[in-house]
Parts: structure tokens; sequence; C-alpha cells
């Protein structure tokens, strides 16, 4: 009998993979074979020494100490790809809210009140207020091509959108998912100099980090909007606030509120919500009860 160890929810579809039969799966369990985990924050965790593999559901593995648990020889699996779509569709929002204002504007309307007359004259004034642009036209710069930047990249092409690409380790198998006319560029500065939107795709490591800074964003032409669905780390949230009260910056939507980010007029938060569909989360949850399955039974590592 296996043992395994879940830290979070893990959906329901992944959990029928690994069989009663052979299978305890419970949130407190001693002696745990291994984990399976979403979001919590396993660095100061005591990692039990009979723990063989450690599941992580979904695409990046900054909450896990992957360093310390390979030096361990425990196999650390995640789930790339899983939930790209789910990632792609939220970038997509999140640009057609920036440019349309939906969140400034639902907030607006929502606060409306008195009798229809005034209401009516309120809408005039909000449809000045909260007028956005289109997307046709528009160039996206997407920073990081694996498997959610080239959903993103492709979906804009297909709204009329220009796209080009900075990836500095891109594989062969993603780029033959571009759409023909994404441009791919061999450098950030090019990729920001074009951009009316960017969209971050690439997980926070040392090179990563503060990726965007104040010197990056003046290369930005005035009232570009930026999107982080990737990591808060990438972008320094400072620079950003400060080109946004100088009005360099278009807006800014992210998916990791602050102090900071959270009361300010042109940013757009969410509390990290680009995996939260139903679909993603039973994709990751099958992708890595499968891995560690395999891994358990047949010794095989299929990603690690
Ligand atoms: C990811 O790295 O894919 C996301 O953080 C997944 C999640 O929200 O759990």
């Amino acid at each position: 009998m296996f043992k395994i160890q879940t830290l979070n929810n893990i959906s329901v579809a992944g959990l029928e993979r690994l069989p009663r039969a052979s299978y305890e799966v419970a949130s407190e369990i001693s002696h745990p074979d291994a984990i399976l985990v979403r979001s919590a924050k396993m660095h100061d965790m005591e990692i039990p020494e009979t723990v063989q593999a450690i599941g992580r559901a979904g695409a990046g593995t900054n909450n896990v100490p992957v360093a310390a648990m390979t030096a361990r020889g425990v196999a650390v699996f995640n789930a790339p790809g899983a939930n790209a779509n789910a990632v792609k569709e939220l970038v997509i929002a999140g640009m057609l809210m920036s440019a349309r204002n939906i969140p400034q504007a639902w907030h607006f309307a929502r606060g409306l009140s008195g009798e229809d007359a005034a209401i009516n004259e309120a809408v005039e004034s909000g449809k000045k207020q909260f007028g956005g642009f289109e997307l046709p036209g528009r160039t996206l710069g997407v920073v990081g091509l694996g498997a959610i930047g080239v959903k993103v990249a492709n979906a804009a092409r297909a709204l009329g959108m220009h796209v080009v690409g900075y990836d500095p380790s891109i594989t062969v198998n993603h780029a033959w998912q571009l759409e023909r006319d994404v441009q791919a560029t061999l450098s950030i500065d090019d990729l920001l100099s074009r951009s009316d939107f960017v969209t971050f795709h690439v997980p926070l490591t040392d090179q990563t980090r503060h990726m965007i800074n104040a010197d990056r964003i003046r290369i930005l032409p005035k009232g570009a909007v930026l999107l982080n669905f990737s990591r808060s780390g990438i972008i320094d949230d400072d620079a950003v606030v400060t080109a946004l009260d100088q009005g360099h910056l278009y807006a800014y939507c992210c998916d990791f509120p602050s102090n900071l980010l959270k009361d300010h007029p042109r940013v757009i938060t969410l509390p990290h919500l680009g995996a939260s569909t139903k679909e993603a989360e039973d994709n990751c949850a099958i992708m890595v009860a499968d891995q560690i399955r395999d891994y358990l039974e047949n010794g095989n590592v299929t990603n690690a």
C-alpha cells in the first residue's frame, strides 16, 4: 500500500488515478511515500524521510524546495502545460479588461443610485470616463514561449493583434506550434520597444527576478499595458506604480494582489486565478497523479 499526503485540495479527477486498493490518500498521514501539493509553501516544512516523490499540481515549482529534495534523491514532478489554456484565457481577459477599463467601469456602475434620469446622466459621464481602445492592429509582446506563451501568442493573432515573442531558450517543440506570423526576437529590449501590451510567461529565477524594472519600462511605448500572470517577482512593482502615476504606462494587470497594487486606479489585480478553472485543476491533478504512480510503481520518471 502506497501512502500519499495531500497538502492542498487536489482535484478528485487526479486522486481517482490512484486506485484505493493500493493507495491511501489523506491530508494527515504518517510515513507518506509521496506528497501532492498545489500552493502550500514547503520550504520550511519538515518533509518526512519516507517521501520518495513530490507532485506539484501546477507549472511553477517555487513553493517546493526542489534543490534540497533533488539532493535527497526525492523526485519532484510538475504539470507543465496542463493549465495553459486557463492561463491563456485569463491573459486575454486581462488585455480586454485593461483596454476597456472593465473593472473600473463595473465598480462605477454598481455605485450608481437615484432616479433613472440621474442614472442616465451618470451613464453619459461613465462613457467618457471609461472609454478604451481596441486590440486589432496593436502589438502584443510575449516573454516566454513555453506552453502558455505559445497559446497566448496564437490567441492574440486570432484577435487581429501583431505578436512578437521572446524566449532565450525556445525549443523546436514549441516554436513549431507558433502561428507563422508570430515574430520571434532575440532581445527583450527589442520586444519592449515594439509592444503595446507585454505578457510574461517565464518562471521566477535569479535571471528573471525584476527583469522589468524602471529602465526597461522606459523602453516601452507610452501608453503600454503590462500583464503578469506568471510570478510577482518578475516585475518591479514600485517601478510600475511610478510609471503608471507618470502616465507612461496605461495599465497593469496582474494575478498577485499586494498592498502597493490593490487600490491603484490603473491596476487590476486578481487573487492568483490563472489556473483556477475546473478543467485546469483536473488536468494538473491527473498529470501529477499519473507521474507519481508511474514513479512509485515502476520507477519511471516522466518529468522531473
Ligand atoms: C502554476 O504555477 O501553474 C500556478 O501557480 C498553479 C496554481 O494556481 O496552483
